[in-house]
């Protein structure tokens, strides 16, 4: 396996809840391939579960709850410059990223979601997967642009979706995948 050589790139991890990408993507940073050090939480809810794996490696951690994500993005914009922050991961973030952000960050902010993208963009995937009677699905690991779970996919892993799986079933083993790609994306977009 390549190990990567360049300095990490400084990059923070956007939650609103359980947070287990977070913690796989802190898992993956810790390893010499990783070309991404997690230097950052940022989380619009300061009750998510998953800022305990912030805290238990001692990550900076960022809380802020306002309703309206365009009310505190300029301040955020202006930590995560002072903090030299140069690559975003979103990572079950339920907040909708402004134009404003997002061209801040052009091309530096990925987003994980768990359907085959394009189709099932949005909440609520695997119910309405299921209702559908789909023989696959899976997750997506894409940049994140103007258009909600439209940008650029970067990976993809597709799978069978079996006769005892219900929605519960389902999430877990989509999050085990989620799990396999979001690191690998990470290395193909620097490779
Ligand atoms: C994942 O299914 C991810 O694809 C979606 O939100 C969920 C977050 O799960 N965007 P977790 O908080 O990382 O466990």
């Amino acid at each position: 396996m390549k190990r990567f050589s360049g300095k990490k790139i400084s990059t923070a991890v956007f939650i609103s809840g359980k947070g287990s990408n977070l913690k796989n993507l802190i898992n993956f940073s810790k390893k010499k391939i990783s070309p991404i050090s997690i230097d950052l939480v940022f989380s619009n809810n300061k009750n998510a579960i998953g800022l305990k794996y912030a805290k238990r490696e001692k990550i900076d951690i960022l809380c802020y709850e306002n309703k309206r994500f365009s009310t505190l993005e300029k301040k955020l914009l202006r930590i995560l410059r002072e903090r030299k922050i140069k690559f975003i991961c979103l990572a079950g973030f339920m907040r909708i990223l402004t134009n404003y952000f997002i061209k801040e960050f052009k091309g530096k902010i990925i987003n994980i979601h768990p359907s085959l993208l394009p189709k099932y963009k949005g909440l609520d995937t695997h119910r309405r997967v299921l209702e559908n009677n789909e023989f696959y699905t899976g997750c997506t690991v894409h940049f994140v642009n103007h258009k909600l779970d439209s940008g650029k996919i970067i990976l993809q892993k597709k799978i069978k979706i079996n006769k005892k799986d219900n929605i519960k079933k389902l999430n877990k083993r989509v999050l085990l995948e989620e799990h396999k790609i979001y690191p690998k994306a990470i290395l193909k977009v620097f490779s």
